[in-house]
């Protein structure tokens, strides 16, 4: 072994460290793999899948290589798929065709929507993986926000009744997890009554407890078909970057409210509430690795700027140290072959 990094001979670093080395247990392969704090495994992954109507279609998102809208026939495909990998949930979003979205969100509640479709046609041939869906109106309003619009104003009250309806909607159809998305006030427990009112006391929310009104949902917004509509921005909903402290009162209500899962999104520039939320709660707690940061390393990793794998793998385990029980990512079927292998 080269011995060349201990000795020096003006000065003594064993003297200055007490005779601790940090490097001995970095040394080599196995003693590395032997202090390993954390690890990722396929139960950690739900992998977000976004649906087209039609047959047999795939459509590329152009923001999102290797990220494709599948119609419902090759979205059982993908969860067949990534049943197979392990893969413990899928989630679904949908891009809804633009003659079905009103001011109302209307189509939301439609109990043959795109999305209750896919969920009856997964539910069906894929039994064995869970589904996840969320709950907002984004994909289905022609303003591309998450909530009613009256005079200009998302109004709160009247747009959570409008969720419990469509929470109830997915759950009918196979939903086994309800993520609200929306960051509505009063909507986990205004979700949790009508569910647990019309017998889906198994249904799990999946709180999306600390979402920020975030620029990293851009490639998102393509996907689902929403970029070009959107009028305004979601500030008046969605979180501030600047606050943390405002992420735990959040959370604080969701679970007085009956939320059995939290959720941080973004996932990469937010660590650091996911660790708060984690160390205060305890509850299973995730992170979304959204589109614009999924988008960002296949970028530089395709321009050759960053080993695209490495830092995808990377990410992922930083998300595991910072406390996360999950993570939602694009990148969920990728790692899953690589740890099946
Ligand atoms: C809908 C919703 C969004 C995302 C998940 N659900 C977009 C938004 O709030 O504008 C973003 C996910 C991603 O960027 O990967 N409310």
């Amino acid at each position: 072994m080269d011995r060349s990094i201990h000795s020096s001979s003006f000065i003594d670093v064993s003297a200055i460290t007490g005779g601790r080395r940090m490097r001995r247990n970095r040394k080599c392969d196995w003693s590395r793999r032997l202090v390993q704090e954390n690890q990722l495994t396929v139960n950690d992954l739900i992998w977000p899948i976004f649906l087209i109507e039609g047959e047999n279609a795939i459509q590329p998102v152009k923001s999102m290589p290797g990220v494709e809208r599948y119609s419902i026939d090759n979205a059982v495909r993908a969860a067949e798929k990534a049943a197979k990998l392990g893969i413990p949930v899928v989630a679904l979003f949908p891009n809804t065709p633009t003659e079905l979205r009103d001011d109302e969100g209307s189509e939301a509640l439609n109990s043959d929507n795109l999305t209750c479709r896919a969920l009856r046609a997964i539910k069906k041939e894929v039994p064995e993986i869970g589904l996840m869906t969320d709950v907002a109106l984004d994909p289905y309003t022609s303003h591309g926000h998450d909530g009613l619009l009256r005079d200009g104003i998302i109004v709160n009250d009247e747009t959570v009744e409008q969720l419990t309806r469509q929470a109830l909607v997915q759950a009918e159809a196979g939903s086994d997890i309800i993520g609200p998305s929306d960051m509505m006030d009063g909507r986990i427990g205004a979700i949790r009554q009508v569910l647990d009112g019309n017998g889906f006391t198994d249904t799990q929310i999946m709180a999306y407890t600390a979402k920020y009104a975030s620029a990293f949902y851009g490639p998102f917004r393509e996907a689902v078909g929403a970029n070009t509509t959107l009028k305004g921005d979601k500030k008046t909903y969605q979180m501030d970057a600047a606050n943390s402290d405002e992420a735990l009162y959040e959370a604080e209500l969701d679970i007085a409210e009956g939320a059995d899962m939290l959720m941080v999104k973004p996932g990469m520039p937010y660590l650091d509430i996911v660790r708060r939320l984690k160390d205060q709660f305890s509850l299973p707690t995730f992170a979304y690795q959204v589109s614009g940061e999924y988008a960002m390393i296949c970028a530089a990793g395709q321009n050759g700027w960053l080993d695209q794998d490495r830092a995808m793998w990377e990410s992922l385990l930083a998300f595991k140290r910072a406390g996360a029980d999950g993570i939602l990512t694009y990148f969920a079927p990728t790692v899953a072959e690589a740890l099946n292998e």
